[in-house]
């Protein structure tokens, strides 16, 4: 069952005990894909958060294509999706739609929304699971034909939409490194008249695996066909088949949305408290935010295990 739990001990410092239970804390990750450090009553603010997370044995996430606007407030250390309080944002794997991903993630709460605002947590080998039986012969043809991720960026951070990141932010200052960045990438883009940019991924697969043979739902499509909405996207346009670009026919919708039925029925939500750490292995878990009541906030932190020798 998701997440652990895992109380402090009288007067422990969460630093020191990332420091001295490293290995333990990555296995116990490694084993229930999702862990709260609680009531560490020395994570208060954004820079123990910093110092806690690199006692790990994890290296900083390098990417920067993120749809989400995001605010370095410490080393390594960013402000989670500013998305309105109003607007939930769907179940996803975090950047499961870009080239480069996150192995491991971690939220820490400075200040809990004065209601809802949780981080909704599910198994993603469950949902796996689930849409195999339910939908064999549409999960193989997406399984075959993969799908791309279509999104209009802004030439200016949005911080009003979820997906808001610019195309400067996303992918570097100027045309030609943008242009640069998306071929290398495999994508295909357009420049539209009002500066924006519309960007079609490279084909991406909708299964992955969680290491241990079982069948991760390893994608983003359900968040971006629920939550990819704003005044330049419409979030019925932002999946299709990764051979031909054609877009979803209705079984193939069919099982995203059972998808994320399942996911809003299946998840844990636990409120979030001040000073919670709750460090995810993103390959595994899917993570999702509810709607709130300001003020709530709530930092994040990508991380990347290191190779093995
Ligand atoms: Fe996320």
């Amino acid at each position: 069952m998701l997440p652990l739990i895992l109380s402090a001990p009288r007067g422990a410092s969460l630093a020191e005990w990332f420091r001295i239970h490293r290995d333990d804390v990555m296995h116990t990750v490694a084993d229930k894909g999702a862990v709260i450090f609680r009531d560490f009553e020395d994570a208060t603010t954004a820079r123990d958060f910093s110092c806690a997370m690199r006692m790990l044995d994890l290296e900083p996430f390098q990417g920067t294509e993120s749809a989400a606007p995001r605010t370095q407030v410490a080393w390594n250390v960013y402000t989670a999706n500013e998305a309105p309080a109003s607007e939930v944002i769907p179940f996803h794997h975090e950047m499961a739609q870009c080239d480069a991903y996150p192995s491991h993630l971690a939220f820490f709460c400075e200040t809990p929304a004065l209601e809802g605002g949780s981080t909704p947590i599910v198994r993603s080998q469950d949902v796996a699971a689930h849409v195999l039986r339910r939908f064999p012969s549409v999960a193989r043809e997406l399984e075959e034909r993969g799908i791309r991720y279509v999104r209009v960026l802004p030439a200016e951070d949005d911080p009003t939409s979820p997906i808001g990141r610019s195309w400067v932010a996303s992918y570097g200052g100027d045309v030609s490194t943008v242009e640069a960045r998306l071929r290398a990438q495999g994508a295909s883009w357009m420049w539209c008249a009002d500066k924006t940019l519309r960007v079609v991924s490279p084909a991406k697969p909708v299964f992955g695996t969680n290491g241990r043979g079982a069948k991760t739902f390893f994608n983003s499509a359900c968040g971006a066909r629920l939550g990819w909405s704003d005044v330049r996207n419409d979030p019925s346009k932002a999946i299709v088949f990764g051979d031909d670009q054609t877009p979803l026919h209705s079984e193939a919708a069919a099982l995203f949305d059972e998808a994320a039925q399942y996911m809003d029925a299946n998840a844990a939500r636990i409120p979030w408290q001040r000073g919670d750490l709750l460090l995810l292995d993103n390959r595994q878990v899917l993570h999702a935010r509810e709607t709130f009541t300001p003020p709530r906030r709530i930092l994040a932190s990508l991380w990347q295990a290191p190779p093995r020798a």
